[in-house]
């Protein structure tokens, strides 16, 4: 089975190839490179041991897309691909409209023009907006506060419906919590562009003393700490995760959501402390006003994922800290070798 990863050369996607890789499905990378680089295509294919088939093509062009559905047999496809940086969707909210909605447009277009039925989409935990309770399960309201999170939403929303036109059509809606982590190779790993905006990106160039010191974006909430708690996963969970929603997609039809998350919730100080420990090394932080727009306390029911997908979550908030720095200290400048 031949699987397409659209924006396959990202994060996430990355370390799903290799684990789709694994699980012996052959997969096809489209990307066009906006938020990623071309040494990961080499890091995967050291990692593989194969030449995984790549297309440099931005999927939101419909016809460069139907290229590939024609010369590719592809049987299913992982979208990836999309903008992710929620300060700048404020910012630039036509930028992200189009580019995360157009790319689903071409995708579905296209797919339904070749044949294939079965997608998996790359959701997130934001379009939960403020929740009113936690954990988190998928029936939960939604809403979102930012321009990201609706593109997250509308495209489940458009998702579901051409499922509700089309019998044929098998999608999965997967709401990721807070990817962190890195293979444990350290071959692959989060690689941002400029300063990052997220919490572990921001610590591990702390860490590797290219940034001073860690900025606590509030310690007034109401946590245990004051500081915000979200539910971390290990990215090689997570990858396994699309592995679970692929086979799941193949047997069933109509769409389905699932979270995909630990269950448990950390607060930033946790995870300074538990870097420092992991990787013996001190992180200096500042307390600093809150950061528009993020909320309390954010963690996952991730009992859907693990009843009807059999997946959870395996590896540890250990694990996930030093494969962030292993990753980090062994490529200090990400993929620019
Ligand atoms: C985590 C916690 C911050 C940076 C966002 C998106 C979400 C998803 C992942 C993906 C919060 C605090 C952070 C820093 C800090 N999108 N923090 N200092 O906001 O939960 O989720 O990224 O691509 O849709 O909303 O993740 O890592 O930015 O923040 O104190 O320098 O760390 O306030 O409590 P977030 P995050």
């Amino acid at each position: 089975m031949k699987i397409l990863l659209a924006g396959g050369a990202g994060f996430i996607g990355s370390h799903t190839c290799i684990e789709l890789t694994k699980a012996g499905y052959d997969v096809v990378i489209a990307d066009n490179f906006s938020n990623s680089k071309p040494e990961v295509l080499n890091r995967i294919n050291q990692l593989t041991g194969k030449e995984i088939p790549f297309y440099q093509i931005d999927v939101a062009d419909k016809a460069a897309l139907d290229g590939l559905f024609t010369q590719e047999n592809i049987d299913a496809v992982i979208h990836f691909a999309g903008y992710k940086a929620v300060g700048e969707s404020v910012e630039k909210p036509l930028m992200y409209y189009k580019n995360n909605m157009d790319s689903t447009f071409s995708l579905i277009e296209v797919m339904e023009k070749h044949g294939v039925s079965n997608l998996v989409f790359s959701s997130s935990a934001t379009v939960y907006g403020i929740p009113k309770t936690v954990p988190l399960i998928e029936g939960m309201d939604t809403g979102c506060t930012n321009p990201y999170g609706w593109t997250k939403l509308m495209n489940e929303q458009i998702l579901t419906d051409c499922a509700k036109a089309n019998s044929s059509l098998s999608i999965v809606l997967l709401r990721y919590f807070n990817p962190i982590g890195a293979h444990p190779s350290g071959r692959i790993g989060e690689d941002p562009n400029g300063i990052p905006n997220n919490l572990l990106p921001y610590i591990t160039q702390v860490a590797a003393g290219k940034l001073k010191k860690l900025g606590v974006f509030g310690n007034d909430y109401d946590t245990p700490d004051g500081t915000g708690v979200r539910d971390y996963i290990h990215v090689v969970d997570l990858a396994k995760g699309h592995v679970a929603a692929i086979d799941y997609a193949d047997k069933h039809k109509g769409t389905e959501i699932f979270n995909l998350g630990t269950g448990v919730g950390y607060s930033v100080l946790d995870i300074v402390n538990a870097f420092e420990k992991s990787n013996n090394i001190k992180i200096p932080y500042e307390i600093k006003p809150r950061r528009s727009g993020d909320i309390a306390t954010c963690y996952a029911d991730p009992a859907k994922a693990f009843n009807v997908l059999g997946w959870k979550a395996e590896k540890n908030l250990d694990d996930m800290c030093k494969d962030a720095w292993n990753w980090q200290s062994n490529n200090l400048k990400g993929y620019d070798v």
